[in-house]
């Protein structure tokens, strides 16, 4: 890999900088000063240092993300903010990407990568990586809802879904208002705000738990994410 690109993939700036600062002899590779930016690097056997330190080459970027209401699950937009503005200097990449969507009020946890294959098979149909949300919902949730989401409700005439479990947390009779869990095994468009209106209640404020293995917790703030751990992310790749 050129040493110019090297850098500049590690975001030590665009690659117009990185030229700039290795002409200006800031980088030694092997303890040899290069200033040709067409060098080319070993990216994991090469000890490359930028102004003394070590640089060390990873290829590939795992978030966790705290997505907060008012945001919206892409890369650029020009109205609204999007997840990645709200990734600092330092972390922010053009290749990053949300790996699935949450609707713009939706809040909890969103994974962010630029893992193109990973984000795939996450995605994909067939994997079935189950998805845990929490809802508060206008309506009391039954016994009865619990059959049909279990048995794979028809949403919107004609579509069916999966069988999914629905956990009631809490019901409040008085105020006719419900607070569930509810695992899905699939993906569909506005899923569980169209599962609970098929059963005639409305969803009034979801927020993701869970997708497969990783857990939000209880650690981030809104707005906040943190690099997944390397055993979250090898339980993801399993
Ligand atoms: N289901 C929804 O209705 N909205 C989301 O954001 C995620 C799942």
């Amino acid at each position: 890999m050129r040493l110019d690109k090297f850098l500049a993939d590690m975001n030590f700036g665009t690659r117009r900088e990185v030229k700039g600062y290795i002409k200006k002899g800031l980088v030694t590779v092997n303890d040899q000063i290069i200033k040709s930016d067409k060098f080319h690097v070993n990216e994991y056997e090469d000890r490359v240092l930028f102004d003394g330190e070590p640089v060390h080459y990873q290829k590939n970027f795992y978030y966790l993300l705290h997505k907060p209401g008012g945001v919206i699950s892409a890369t650029v937009d020009n109205y609204d903010e999007t997840v990645l503005d709200l990734f600092e200097d330092q972390d922010f990449r053009d290749d990053l990407f949300p790996v699935g969507r949450l609707d713009k009020d939706t809040e909890g946890l969103l994974l962010i990568m630029n893992d193109g294959q990973l984000a795939h098979r996450l995605l994909s149909p067939k994997k079935h990586v189950d998805k845990e949300y929490y809802a508060q919902v206008a309506g009391i949730v039954t016994a009865e809802d619990q059959a049909a989401f279990k048995a794979g409700l028809t949403i919107d005439g004609d579509e069916v879904c999966l069988p999914a479990q629905l956990i009631i947390d809490a019901v409040d009779e008085e105020n006719q208002t419900s607070e569930i869990r509810l695992i899905l095994h699939e993906g569909k468009f506005h899923q569980v705000k169209r599962m609970v209106q098929a059963v005639g209640k409305e969803v009034t404020y979801l927020k993701r738990l869970r997708m497969g293995p990783i857990v939000l917790g209880e650690q981030l703030a809104l707005g906040e994410y943190r690099p997944l751990t390397p055993e979250e992310l090898a339980l993801l790749q399993n």
